[in-house]
């Protein structure tokens, strides 16, 4: 694979089926790939896989549904979280619950199905 933009990955779920395959087709294109996963197992062989076919990775303990963890696993930085979100910060729950106010609201009565995205831009960029 080619194109990949320049930078590292964190892959979650990285320890097994679509994460584990997700990893490998980024190291392949060239990125250093964080495996980030509930189980050492799965992501030690995640890793190993990378490593024989010359790429980069490591694997990351954390349970992404823990906010502490996935600081941890983005380094702890909030610098680090400005920085990739066009936004420049987290979002709020109460950014997304005004979202799903919206969507149950008479101002949503002609909307049928819609992807909403709320994440500051993160995706779009
Ligand atoms: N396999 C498919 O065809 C398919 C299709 C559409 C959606 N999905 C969804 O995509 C996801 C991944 O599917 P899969 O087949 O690769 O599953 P999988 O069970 O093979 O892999 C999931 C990985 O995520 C890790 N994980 C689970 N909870 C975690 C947590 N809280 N923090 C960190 N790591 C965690 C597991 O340890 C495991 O390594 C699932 O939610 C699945 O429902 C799968």
């Amino acid at each position: 694979m080619t194109g990949l933009v320049a930078g590292s990955a964190v892959v979650t779920g990285g320890g097994s089926g679509l994460g584990r395959a997700i990893a490998q087709a980024l190291a392949a294109g060239g990125a250093p790939v964080a495996v980030v996963d509930l189980f050492p197992d799965g992501s030690a062989e995640t890793v190993a896989l990378i490593r024989d076919k010359g790429g980069h990775a490591i694997f990351v303990e954390a349970d992404v549904s823990r906010w502490a963890d996935v600081d941890h696993a983005v380094g702890g930085d909030e610098s680090a979280i400005r920085a990739v979100v066009p936004a420049g910060r987290r979002g709020t729950v109460e950014e997304v619950a005004a979202a799903a106010c919206y969507l149950a609201s008479a101002n949503a009565a002609f909307v049928t199905g819609h992807a909403l995205v709320i994440d500051g831009g993160w995706t779009a960029q």
